[in-house]
C-alpha cells in the first residue's frame, strides 16, 4: 500500500503539532519556531500507534491488585550516578542524559559499561564510528569485555539487535541521529525524535532493558527536539556548567523513581570523568587569598550541603543606567537585594555597576545565598576583604531583615567541617546543636550585619 503523507507543523521548542504554519506557537508562545515536517497518515499511522503503545494490562485493575514489589535496580558502579538515579538504574526505565556538545555525555555513557564488569551492554553509536569509540575506550582505560559496540542509526535494526542480543543495559548516542523508516522527515526533526524515543520506550517497557539515551541541548538551553522528549522518558539528567572549565555538574531534573533535586559534580580529566565527592573544594577556589568582593555562602542543593564562593565587583557606572549582571544567580533577585541595601542600609549603589558571579559555573537558587551576595557586594564596594574563615547562611527579606533558612544546622556543620571559624546566620531561627569549633554569629537585619562585619554603620 502506498504511504499517504501530509505536511504538519511542529513547534521546535515545545513539540506542539499544528495543521498549518503559524508565526507564534499557541502552546508555548514562542515566535518563529514552527517547522514543516511530513508525516504518515491514515491506517498506517494508527497501526504504528498501536504498535507503540506500552499498555500491558487489558482491563482496569484496582490499586490493591497491582503488583507493588520494589522496582529492581542495577548499580552502575558509580556512587554519584547511582545516587542521581535514586539508587541505581531501574529495570525497564528510559533515562535521558542531556547536555551541550563537548560537555562529556559520550564520555560518561561509555564509562558506565567500562566500569560495570559483567554487565552485558549494547552501546549504539550514531555519531562516532566503532573505531572512534574504541579509541575513546582505550583513553578511558577499560577493556569493556561485556560491551557490544553497534554503529547504526536505523531504529528498526537497533530494536531487532536489542531483541536478539538481550543486553542488560542499552545506551543510544544520540537520539538526534536516529531515524525510523516509518517517518518521512530527516533524522533530528521533531517527529523523528518523538517517534524514535517512543520506540525505545516501548522496547524498555516490554523487555525490561534499561535504556540510556543521549540528547543534545540547543543554544537556548532546552533539550533539542524538545519538551516532548522530557515527557516520554522516565529520568532526565542534565549537564550544567560551561564546557571550557574542568568541572561538570550533572543534575537530575526529572526522576520518576527518585528525588529530582540531586546534583553531582564531575571533573574532566585526561582519562575521563572523575567523581568529585566533596564539591566545596572546587567551589571555594580563592579561599584564604584576602581579596575583596568575595564572600562564602553555605547552601543546600538537593540533599547536599556545601559552601560556594560568591564574587562581586562594584564600580562607578559609566552610563546613566547602571549595569547589573549576574552569572549563576537570578538577576532580578540581585536587583531586589541591591534595592534593600539602598533603602534599608543607605548605600548609594544606584550609581554603581554591579557584577556578580558564582564560582564553578554553578546556578544557585537557594535563597540562603542572599547574605553572602550582599556581603560580597558590600565587600567590593568598600574594598574591604572579609576574613577568609567567615561564611554566611541567611535569606534577606524586603524590610532588610535576615530570615532563617532551612536546615541551618547542616550548613553550620559543613562550614565547621571545612575549617571555617565563624558563620553568620539569622537571629530568628532556633538551633539545637552547634559544633564546638565554630562561632555562630546571629544577626537580625542588614544594618546590624554591617555594624558587626564592616564595623561601620554608614
Ligand atoms: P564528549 O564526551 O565527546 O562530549 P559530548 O558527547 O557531550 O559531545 O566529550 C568531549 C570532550 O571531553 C572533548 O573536548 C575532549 C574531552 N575529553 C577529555 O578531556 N578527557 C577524556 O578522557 C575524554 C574521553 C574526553
Ligand atoms: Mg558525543
Amino acid at each position: 500500500m502506498a504511504l499517504k503523507t501530509k505536511s504538519v507543523w511542529f513547534c521546535s521548542s515545545c513539540g506542539n503539532e499544528s495543521p498549518k504554519w503559524m508565526g507564534r506557537c499557541p502552546a508555548c508562545g514562542e515566535w518563529n519556531t514552527m517547522v514543516e515536517e511530513k508525516v504518515v497518515t491514515g491506517a498506517q499511522a494508527s497501526r504504528r500507534h498501536e504498535e507503540n503503545s506500552i499498555g500491558t494490562s487489558s482491563r482496569p485493575l484496582s490499586l490493591r491488585e497491582i503488583d507493588s514489589t520494589e522496582e529492581s535496580r542495577t548499580t552502575l558502579q558509580s556512587s554519584e550516578m547511582d545516587r542521581l538515579l535514586g539508587g541505581g538504574i531501574v529495570k525497564g526505565s528510559l533515562v535521558l542524559i542531556a547536555g551541550e556538545p563537548g560537555i562529556g555525555k559520550s564520555t560518561l555513557s561509555l564509562q558506565i559499561p567500562l566500569h560495570c564488569r559483567g554487565l552485558r551492554t549494547l552501546y549504539v553509536t550514531g555519531e562516532e564510528s566503532a573505531r572512534q569509540v574504541k579509541l575513546r575506550a582505550a583513553r578511558l582505560g577499560g577493556d569493556g569485555e561485556d560491551c557490544l559496540i553497534y554503529s547504526e542509526t536505523l531504529m528498526e535494526n537497533i530494536l531487532a539487535e536489542a531483541k536478539k542480543t538481550e543486553p542488560e543495559l542499552m545506551i543510544v548516542d544520540s537520539i538526534q541521529t536516529m531515524y525510523t523508516q516509518t517517518m518521512e522527515s530527516s533524522p533530528g526533526s521533531v517527529s523523528q525524535i518523538k517517534e524514535c524515543a517512543s520506540m525505545l520506550l516501548r522496547l524498555a517497557k516490554e523487555t525490561g532493558i534499561p535504556v540510556i539515551l543521549i540528547g543534545h541541548i540547543t543554544k537556548e538551553g532546552s533539550i533539542a527536539g524538545p519538551k516532548v522528549l522530557e515527557h516520554i522518558v522516565d529520568v532526565v539528567l542534565q549537564f550544567e556548567g560551561d564546557n571550557t572549565g574542568a568541572y561538570r555538574l550533572l543534575r537530575s531534573i526529572k526522576n520518576r523513581f527518585g528525588s529530582t533535586s540531586e546534583m553531582a559534580v564531575f571533573e574532566m580529566t585526561g582519562t575521563g570523568l572523575r567523581e568529585v565527592l566533596n564539591p566545596s573544594e572546587m567551589l571555594i577556589p580563592m579561599h584564604g587569598q584576602g581579596l575583596s568582593g568575595i564572600a562564602v555562602g553555605a547552601i543546600l542543593d538537593g540533599t547536599r550541603s556545601f559552601l560556594i564562593e560568591v564574587q562581586s565587583l562594584v564600580s562607578s557606572a559609566a552610563y546613566g543606567t547602571p549595569q547589573r549582571s549576574a552569572t549563576g544567580f537570578d538577576v532580578r533577585r540581585l536587583n531586589m537585594l541591591l534595592a534593600v541595601l539602598e533603602k534599608r542600609a543607605g548605600f548609594r549603589l544606584g550609581v554603581k555597576d554591579v557584577f556578580l558571579n558564582m564560582a564553578g559555573g554553578l546556578r544557585v537558587s537557594d535563597t540562603a545565598c542572599d547574605l553572602a551576595v550582599i556581603c560580597a557586594v558590600l565587600s567590593s564596594n568598600f574594598d574591604f576583604a572579609i576574613p577568609s574563615d567567615v561564611c554566611f547562611a541567611g535569606e534577606v527579606g524586603l524590610s532588610g531583615e535576615i530570615r532563617p533558612v532551612s536546615q541551618t544546622e547542616r550548613r553550620v556543620a559543613e562550614a565547621a567541617r571545612l575549617g571555617f571559624s565563624t558563620i553568620y546566620v539569622s537571629s530568628y531561627g532556633a538551633m539545637n546543636h552547634i559544633p564546638e569549633n565554630i562561632r555562630v554569629v546571629k544577626v537580625p537585619d542588614v544594618p546590624a550585619l554591617c555594624r558587626t562585619l564592616f564595623r561601620s554603620g554608614q
